[in-house]
């Protein structure tokens, strides 16, 4: 939130207003209730998770539709804001009814999913975390903000900031992996990129937190599915993105679908009203997702959308999105008094103040001049192959990569030419004509490459090394794409065998949005290169690696577990009172490693970095931890230096590791710098048994190292 005060002219507004209208402001709805679709949505629902249809197919029709805008309603104040519609001259007629026709001339909202990029489609967010670097999530924001809010977008329902530790979940595609402080930091730096430095500039959009909260915890991967969890591990580790989000001036927040021990977060007081508001101070509105109030029915805590509305204005949420629980509802509820109408107003002030500080009542139309390319400008195009470069992490090169230039290779894998899959999940207006392939990239710089679209074709040619593209389409992870198998297929599987046993060097190249279960590639492939979906850049940048034209960078922000049974697998568990271990007797399982097969924070480069002389200094308030990092290599290169810290003992269990900070350094051949990190006493804490945060005397370890295993330690006492 700015530091400007509208209140005065909110409670103007809100005086002159009937309760019709008030009601009307937390009215949102979206093509699926405006009509937009031919079938109903419900059985629209059914054919996507049935596969008969692409979420692809879904967005051709949508724009392909002409849907009933209730445009009355508009003119009579019934809706408050829109979802789904990002075309600028359906944006801008809407909004001139509401503001030339309606009575009070409120403007409209236009919510949308803008996640990883809009037309220019950039690196899913698990992809792009991996990038370690805040200011380029920034400004890929900071671009895709332009774009959308030239098609009347003024809200994005972005960042999600759910910690993802659970590999079956598909929307650990949507997030920055399973680490509390990189969630923290990449989410502030899309807040600061979506709102851009005044939220009231026209190419500036509202952005909202989501799902709030612990939606990534849901029971064993499966989406919308409930969470049982402490208090204590709520605070420690899940909030405190959305904690940051705020302090970065977050104006919206979306509750979450799943429900936390027992408590749906649409109706959920504790945290709508007592952590958001009176701990946090939050200021801007809360956005129900998709339907999620009519849900609390089904979730078993409401008896009807009348009740369910009750419960979620009363618990906090402000506006309901596409159940018209609300625009049903309220109006009758406060009337015969079931509903006290200061809870109502207060709903009411907190959307007119996000509609203030997005200056809609100054410049409701957003950007008005005409640019003939909006879209996709060479300078966006830069920026996602950028962005696509930094994503790709480097898993395995036993000297192969990077490729000589004129050496010839082959390809193999549907995916290596699908260039639509290169969207990823969230692409609502990312379109697959706009991206490169692998095969295209390879094309575009004029590689020596034979393409196959099966591994026997490879086999009988006399090509000794070859591309292999496996892993999964762009609709395998994401929403409702929850997976019991994260190994690879067999066909996938069986194609790698083949090419191996006839004694092909293999650069296995992954397209993914979840971790994947690789142990036979990272034991037999000559090479492995992370290239999750990476937008419309993604054989460009794809390319620029393998040849060596760009160092890759990319270090996991997800640890890459054994197996499927493996899930949840994380770097920063507690140790048990029996650590995994040689004897019988300890937490393992019997069948696989200890260790997941890449641990979070990995990462390789074309250059080597050697560690040492750590060395930890208290200060006032904090301890400086610092190291000397090398490159010991012949190519200059860039290194994220991590720093974990490790309580060994406390009164409560603590993980075994924690990353509490990072730095992204550039190294010449040969050269050495002392990386330091100062981590104030305030980091090193925990909440208690009566969720005190307390931070205890006593020894800390500290590490600083290339990822969450491969470190060097040394001790201090506080
Ligand atoms: C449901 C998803 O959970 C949420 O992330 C998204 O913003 C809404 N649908 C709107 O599309």
């Amino acid at each position: 939130m700015s530091n400007r005060n509208y209140e005065q002219r909110i409670k103007n507004l809100l005086d002159s207003m009937t309760l019709a209208e008030k009601v009307g402001q937390l009215n949102q709805v979206g093509p699926s209730v405006v009509g937009a679709f031919e079938i109903p949505v419900e059985e629209l629902q059914k054919k996507l998770l049935d596969g008969e249809i692409t979420m692809d197919e879904i967005a051709k029709m949508l724009a392909a539709s002409k849907p009933d805008y209730r445009e009355d309603d508009i003119r009579a104040g019934k809706i408050g804001s829109m979802g789904g519609v990002a075309k600028r001259e359906t944006a801008m007629q809407l909004q001139r009814i509401a503001v030339e026709e309606s009575r009070l001339g409120i403007p409209l909202i236009f919510g949308y999913d803008v996640i990883h990029g809009f037309r220019t489609g950039t690196p899913i967010p698990l992809a792009e975390s991996c990038a370690w670097e805040p200011e380029l999530w920034r400004k890929t924001a900071r671009m895709a903000a332009k774009e959308a809010a030239y098609a009347g977008v003024n809200m994005t329902f972005a960042p999600m900031v759910d910690v993802s530790r659970d590999a079956r979940w598909g929307r650990v595609a949507e997030s920055a992996g399973e680490d509390t402080l990189l969630n923290a930091h990449y989410g502030a730096a899309k807040v600061r990129g979506f709102q851009g430095e005044d939220p009231t500039a026209p190419d500036s959009i509202a952005a909202c937190a989501k799902h709030f909260a612990a939606y990534g915890f849901a029971e064993g991967g499966r989406d919308y599915n409930r969470v049982e969890m402490s208090e204590q591990q709520l605070r420690e580790d899940v909030l405190p993105p959305f904690k940051a989000c705020i302090d970065a001036g977050v104006l919206a927040v979306m509750p979450s679908f799943n429900d936390i021990n027992g408590v749906p977060s649409s109706v959920n007081t504790w945290l709508l009203r007592d952590i958001l508001r009176s701990e946090w101070g939050f200021k801007g509105t809360t956005v129900s997702d998709a339907n999620a109030i009519e849900e609390c029915i089904a979730h078993g805590v409401c008896a009807d959308k009348t009740d369910a509305a009750k419960a979620a204005i009363e618990a906090g949420m402000d506006i309901d999105m596409n159940s018209c629980s609300f625009a049903d509802n309220l109006e009758e509820l406060v009337s015969n008094g079931s509903i006290d109408i200061r809870i109502l107003d207060e709903a009411v002030k907190n959307v007119l103040r996000v509609k203030f500080e997005l200056g809609l009542f100054e410049n409701p139309y957003g950007v008005l001049d005409e640019d003939k390319q909006p879209f996709l400008k060479p300078e966006y195009r830069a920026l996602a192959r950028e962005a696509a470069q930094k994503s790709i992490v480097l898993l395995k090169n036993e000297n192969i990569l990077p490729l000589a230039k004129d050496k010839r290779i082959g390809v193999v894998g549907e995916l290596a030419a699908n260039a639509s899959e290169m969207t990823g999940t969230w692409a609502l207006s990312t379109l697959g004509e706009d991206c490169v392939s692998l095969v295209d990239g390879l094309s575009q710089r004029k590689a020596d490459y034979v393409y196959y679209e099966n591994a026997e074709q490879a086999i009988s040619d006399d090509i000794d090394t070859v591309l292999l593209c496996v892993g999964e389409g762009k609709d395998e992870s994401g929403e409702a794409a929850s997976k019991a198998r994260i190994e690879l297929s067999e066909e996938q599987l069986s194609d790698f065998r083949k090419l191996k046993a006839a004694g092909k060097k293999i650069v296995v190249i992954l397209f993914n949005g979840r971790p994947l279960a690789i142990p036979e590639l990272k034991e037999n492939a000559d090479a492995i290169i992370e290239a999750w979906h990476l937008g419309v850049e993604a054989g460009n940048a794809l390319a620029d690696i393998i040849y060596g034209d760009v160092m890759p960078t990319g270090k996991l922000t997800v640890s890459f577990p054994n197996a499927s049974g493996e899930c949840p697998c994380y770097y920063s568990k507690r140790n048990t009172g029996r650590p995994a271990g040689g004897f019988k007797f300890t937490s393992k399982y019997l069948d696989i490693p200890s260790k997941p097969v890449y641990p979070f924070g990995y990462g390789l480069s074309y250059t080597e970095y050697e560690y040492s002389d750590i060395s930890v200094e208290r200060t006032a308030g904090s301890f400086k931890v610092s190291a000397v990092v090398r490159n010991v290599g012949a190519v200059a290169g860039v290194e994220t230096v991590q720093c974990y810290f490790s309580d060994p003992v406390a009164r409560r269990t603590r993980p075994i590791k924690k990353l509490v900070s990072y730095a992204k350094i550039q190294l010449a051949p040969g050269e050495a710098k002392r990386v330091a990190f100062e981590i104030p006493f305030a980091q090193l804490g925990y909440y208690d048994e009566k969720m005190r945060y307390i931070i205890e005397q006593g020894k800390f370890i500290f590490h600083i190292g290339k990822n969450s295993e491969d470190v060097i330690s040394a001790e201090a006492v506080l």
